[in-house]
C-alpha cells in the first residue's frame, strides 16, 4: 500500500475538470509537516488558482467538491490560504493494519510492471587496494538491488571489475623487477599492492622531477615576468589596473606554492636513499610499464601467465571482504572478459557513421559535448569508454536490459553522459541511470585518509568496526539493570552485525550526493539516526515477548486484532502503513536515505508509543492490540533493515 500515491489518484480525478495537467497538480499531495491539521496536505490549490486567475480558497472548494475520499479519510479541510488537510479515518487505518499484520509482504504491493535492471556496482581495480569509495559503491549499490527485488523488478547485480587496466603493467613491471619472493608466496595480494604502491611511487617522483616541476617553474616565470610588465607599464591608481595587479600577484603566490610543494615531494622522497637509488636504476619506469600492459593486451605470453596468476589470488582477498560484507553479484563480468569485443564496437560505431578519426585517435562527437568520447586511442589501445559501450551491448543482449544503473562515484558523472548519449545514437535506448554519490571524508573533511596518508584499506577498516563496536556491546550489557546477559560468543556476534551495520548505515542514511564524514563516534552511538540505534530499537521491541512470555507467532495467527484507541497507537500504526510507501520513494529515485528515515522515524513513534501505553502492565484485547503493533513493528524494522544489507539481534 501507498497511500500518497493512493490519494493523488483521487486528486487526480478531483483535479481533471479543472485543469489539462491534473496528475502535476495531484504531486502536490504530502504527508504533513505538522500532524496537528491532519495526516496529509495537499498544496495545490494555491499554484492552480494563479493559473485559472481564481482565487485559492475557491479552487480549493472546487477541488475538495469534486474529490471522492470518504472511505478512506475525514471531510477534508480548507485551511489557510487554501491549503487541504486530510486525516485519515481510523476505522480505515484500522482495517489496513489488521489485514497487514497477516501479510508476508507488509502491505507492500509488487509493481505492476516489472523491469529487468541490470545494476553495476562496487568494481573495484583489482589488485589495487580496495578503498571506501569501492565501499561505498557496494553498500549503496546491494541496498538498491534489495530494494527493487522486493518491489517485484527482475534486478541483476554484476560487478564490473577493473582487471585490465594500466595497473597490471604497473604490477608486471614491478614483478619482473622488485618483487621479494618469500612476502608473495605468504601473502601475495599484499605483495602485489606494494608492487604496485613503489611503481607509482618511482613514476610519479620522475614526472615530477621531468615534467611537473619544469612546467611549474615556468609558469611562475610568466607570472612573475607579466607581473613586472604590469607594474611598469600600468597607473597602480587605476581602478582596474590596481584589479589586474591583484590577480597577477595571486597568481604569482599560488605557482610559488605549487613549485614548493612539488620540491618538498621530491626532497621528501630523496631523503630515502634506497628509493632514490631505485628511481636511478629505473629512470623510464612510467614508459616501460605502459609498455607491459600494451604487451598483455597484445597477447605476450608472458605476461598473459603473470595475469593469469594474480587474478585469482586478488578475486579471493575480494570475495574476504564481500562475505564480510554480506554483499554478492550474480555476475562479475571484469573489464577483460569484454575485450575479445572491443574491435567489433568501435567497427559498428563507424559503419553507423558515430565514430570518426581525429588527430590518429578514434572518436565520438556528441553536440552537448566539447571533448570528444575516445574509444580508440592513438596508439591503437581501447579504454575505459570502448569496454563500457561492449558492456551496454552485452546487457542489452544477454540479459534483456531494461534498465543499467551505475553506482559510481560523481567524478565520473562526464563520462556516464557521454557512455548513455553514445549507446542512445548507438541504437540502445534504455533507461541508464548513473547513480552517483560523493566522497568519503574523513573529519578534517578531507578525502578519507589513515594516519599513514594511505588510503584506507576496507578490512582494517571493517575489523575496526567491529572491534569498536564489541566495547559498545559489552558496555552496555555490563550496565543492565540485572547484570549482564550475554556471553562471549553472543556479544561477538552481536558486534559483528552492530560494526558492519553501523559503516553501512552511515554510508546509506546520507544522500548519496553528499559527502560524507566517516566518523567513528556518530556512526557507532547507541542514540540517533544509526545502525546501532536501529538495531537496539528492534531487539528492545523484540525483548518485549520474551519478558512477558508471550509467543510472536501465536499472537499474530490467533484471532487478536489490533484498536486504535490511544493517539500514539493511531501514529505508530500510520508510520507502520507508509513502509510501502518509503519503498517506492527510495526505489523511484534510487536514494537508500529515503527508507533509513523512514525506519528511524518508525522507530521513534514505536518510543512515543512505548512512553503512553504500557504493554505488559495492560491486560486482555488492549494487550493482544498492543503486542500485535510490536510484533508488526518488529518486522517492519527487520524487513527494512534487511533491505539495507543490516542484520538484526534477538537479544542484544
Ligand atoms: N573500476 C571503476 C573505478 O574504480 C568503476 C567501474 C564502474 N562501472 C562501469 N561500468 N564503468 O573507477
Amino acid at each position: 500500500m501507498n497511500i500518497s500515491a493512493e490519494l493523488r489518484r483521487r486528486f487526480e480525478s478531483a483535479l481533471a475538470t479543472l485543469t489539462d495537467d491534473p496528475a502535476e497538480y495531484a504531486a502536490l499531495v504530502r504527508p504533513a509537516q505538522n500532524t496537528q491539521f491532519g495526516d496529509y496536505q495537499a498544496n495545490c490549490a494555491m499554484p492552480l488558482a494563479k493559473k485559472l486567475s481564481d482565487k485559492p480558497r475557491d479552487v480549493a472548494a472546487k477541488i475538495v467538491e469534486n474529490l471522492d475520499v470518504s472511505d478512506l479519510c475525514e471531510t477534508p479541510e480548507i485551511a489557510g490560504p487554501g491549503f487541504i488537510n486530510l486525516k485519515l479515518r481510523t476505522d480505515w487505518l484500522t482495517e489496513q493494519v489488521n489485514a497487514v499484520t497477516h501479510d508476508d509482504r507488509l502491505g507492500v504491493k509488487p509493481v505492476a510492471n516489472p523491469q529487468t535492471i541490470v545494476i553495476d556496482y562496487s568494481a573495484p581495480n583489482v589488485a589495487k587496494p580496495m578503498h571506501v569509495g569501492h565501499l561505498r559503491s557496494s553498500v549503496i549499490g546491494a541496498a538498491l538491488y534489495k530494494i527493487l527485488t522486493f518491489q517485484g523488478h527482475k534486478v541483476i547485480s554484476d560487478n564490473h571489475i577493473g582487471d585490465w587496466g594500466t595497473q597490471f603493467g604497473m604490477i608486471i613491471y614491478g614483478y619482473k623487477n622488485f618483487l621479494n619472493p618469500e612476502a608473495y608466496k605468504a601473502d601475495a595480494v599484499t605483495e602485489l599492492a606494494r608492487l604496485y604502491r613503489l611503481v607509482n611511487i618511482l613514476s610519479d617522483y620522475h614526472e615530477n622531477v621531468n615534467e611537473k616541476l619544469p612546467s611549474a617553474k615556468q609558469r611562475l616565470q610568466e607570472f612573475e615576468q607579466q607581473l613586472a610588465d604590469a607594474e611598469a607599464n600600468s597607473d597602480p591608481a587605476e581602478k582596474s589596473a590596481k584589479k589586474k595587479l591583484k590577480k597577477l600577484r595571486a597568481g604569482v603566490t599560488s605557482q610559488e606554492k605549487a613549485v614548493q610543494s612539488l620540491q618538498q615531494s621530491i626532497e621528501k622522497f630523496e631523503a630515502d636513499p634506497e628509493l632514490k637509488e631505485l628511481a636511478d636504476n629505473h629512470p623510464d619506469i612510467a614508459r616501460l610499464a605502459r609498455l607491459e600492459t600494451a604487451k598483455l593486451h597484445s597477447g605476450d605470453e608472458e605476461n598473459r601467465r603473470l595475469w593469469d596468476e594474480f587474478l585469482p589470488a586478488c578475486l579471493t582477498a575480494l570475495q574476504k571482504v564481500y562475505d564480510r560484507l554480506g554483499v554478492s553479484f550474480d555476475h562479475t563480468l571484469g573489464e577483460s572478459f569484454y575485450d575479445p569485443m572491443l574491435g567489433e564496437v568501435v567497427e559498428a560505431l563507424e559503419a553507423k557513421g558515430l565514430a570518426s578519426e581525429s588527430k590518429g585517435a578514434t572518436c565520438v562527437f556528441l553536440d552537448q559535448f566539447e571533448a570528444p568520447f575516445i574509444v580508440r586511442k592513438s596508439d591503437g589501445a581501447y579504454n575505459y569508454a570502448t569496454t563500457d559501450l561492449a558492456t551496454i551491448q552485452y546487457r542489452v543482449n544477454e540479459f534483456n536490459a531494461d534498465a543499467m544503473l551505475y553506482v559510481v562515484d560523481s567524478r565520473q558523472g562526464d563520462h556516464f553522459k557521454m557512455l548513455f548519449e553514445t549507446a542512445r545514437k548507438w541504437g540502445h535506448d534504455k533507461n541508464f541511470q548513473h547513480v552517483n554519490f560523493g566522497t568519503v571524508l574523513g573529519k578534517d573533511r578531507r578525502p578519507f585518509k589513515t594516519r599513514a596518508g594511505d588510503t584506507v584499506g576496507l578490512e582494517s577498516l571493517l575489523d575496526e568496526a567491529v572491534n569498536r563496536a564489541y566495547q559498545i556491546v559489552t558496555e552496555n550489557d555490563k550496565s543492565k539493570p540485572n547484570g549482564p546477559e550475554l556471553d562471549d560468543a553472543t556479544r561477538k556476534d552481536v558486534a559483528e552485525k552492530v560494526g558492519i551495520g553501523g559503516v553501512k548505515y552511515a554510508d546509506l542514511h546520507i544522500n548519496r550526493e553528499s559527502d560524507y564524514v566517516f566518523d567513528w563516534d556518530q556512526m557507532l552511538a547507541t542514540n540517533g539516526d544509526t545502525a546501532t540505534y536501529m538495531q537496539y530499537s528492534y531487539a528492545r521491541v523484540n525483548g518485549i515477548f520474551s519478558r512477558g512470555g508471550f509467543d510472536r507467532e501465536t499472537i499474530r495467527n490467533s484471532n487478536a486484532t489490533i484498536q486504535l484507541q490511544e493517539p500514539a497507537e493511531r501514529e505508530l500504526a500510520l508510520a507502520l502503513l507508509k513502509f510501502g510507501e518509503a519503498i517506492d520513494d527510495a526505489a523511484s529515485e534510487l536514494r537508500p536515505h529515503l527508507l533509513t528515515s523512514y525506519l528511524f522515524e518508525t522507530a521513534n513513534k514505536y518510543s512515543t508509543f512505548y512512553e503512553q501505553c504500557s504493554v505488559l502492565k495492560s491486560e486482555g484485547d488492549v494487550q493482544q492490540s498492543r503486542l500485535l503493533l510490536c510484533d508488526l513493528t518488529c518486522r517492519v524494522l527487520q524487513q527494512g533493515l534487511a533491505l539495507l544489507g543490516i542484520e538484526t539481534c534477538e537479544r542484544m
